[in-house]
């Protein structure tokens, strides 16, 4: 038996997302434990920007239910993360939750190796945006082990299930979470490290905005191709994830505490001027 944790980040009851995890976790086998967390119901905090939470012994000190979530998938056995697409990114407690993973960046061992399968939900045809690519990140950041991402047609509620072939295809992601022998189809021209298809281009190189891994475009005699190069030097390798989480962001703060005069001296002339608009002069 296995525990899977579904986390859905959308306020509509028994709207697609819901719907979506509830077959791909019931897909995943016969007697599996299954739990379900709205997300868009939990008191999860904005991160306050303080860096308590770096030391390696410490965890945020925002008290809300940050800590509950985390708890569930570190018992989880298995992720599903779905999310509808609102102005073209996921739905906001997504990029609030993400936020708050600054203080697990360098825990990430702790959930590693659990496999996740990302839902994007959307209504309105070609404005899906970047909500997979956000989703895939927030599995990232949490280092579970990413099988799959889908994304999924459908505005009204239970849309998503009505063509035959959107709900096989939301079965297979739950059969997929326990297969070692499942393997994603990748696409042509997408990272091959995130599977991102939105990619930056400087002219001559093109870098994956979110696990930063570089690539060229060539030319061939009737398209164009995209050559990446060192697929196993970017964000999310252990590696990398020490080198921002630990020793770039430790190095900051440390530089911050030791020049914290100097700095406080560069605010002064600001923090002379206030235009804000306090809550109590609101009409
Ligand atoms: C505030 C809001 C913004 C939305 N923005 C988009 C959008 O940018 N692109 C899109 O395709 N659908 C958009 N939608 C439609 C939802 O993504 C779609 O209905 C989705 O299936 C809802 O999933 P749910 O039933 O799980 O809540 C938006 C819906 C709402 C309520």
């Amino acid at each position: 038996m296995k525990r899977i944790l579904g986390i859905v980040a959308s306020p509509r009851k028994v709207g697609n997302s819901e719907i979506l995890t509830k077959v791909i976790m019931e897909a995943a086998g016969p007697d599996n434990e299954l739990e379900m967390i709205r997300l868009t119901d939990l008191d999860i905090k904005g991160c306050r920007a303080c860096y308590s939470c770096l030391p390696q012994e410490a965890t945020c000190v925002i008290e809300d239910d940050l800590a509950f979530l985390l708890e569930k998938v570190r018992n989880a056995d298995a992720v599903v993360i779905a999310a509808p697409c609102y102005m073209l990114g996921p739905n906001g407690s997504i990029k609030k939750l993400k936020d708050r993973f600054v203080s697990i960046g360098n825990k990430f061992e702790q959930f590693a190796g659990k496999p996740c399968v990302t839902v994007t939900t959307y209504g309105a045809p070609n404005w899906e945006g970047y909500t997979e690519q956000a989703l895939n990140l927030t599995a990232r950041f949490l280092n579970l082990k990413l099988i799959d991402s889908a994304v999924f047609f459908g505005a009204s509620p239970a849309e998503v299930i009505e063509k035959p072939a959107d709900l096989q295809r939301a079965q297979r992601l739950g059969r997929a979470l326990f297969d070692p022998d499942y393997r994603r189809t990748s696409q042509e021209n997408e990272c091959p490290v995130c599977w991102s298809d939105i990619l930056k281009y400087d002219g001559t190189n093109v870098t994956c905005p979110f696990c930063g891994t570089r690539g060229k475009i060539k030319a061939e005699v009737d398209k164009v191709r995209l050559i990446f190069y060192p697929k196993d030097d970017h964000r999310f390798t252990d590696e990398g994830r020490k080198r921002h989480f630990e020793v770039y962001l430790n190095s900051k703060k440390q530089e911050y505490i030791s020049k914290r005069k100097y700095y406080q001296e560069l605010q002064d002339p600001y923090r002379q001027t206030s235009y804000w608009i306090t809550l109590d002069k609101r009409e």
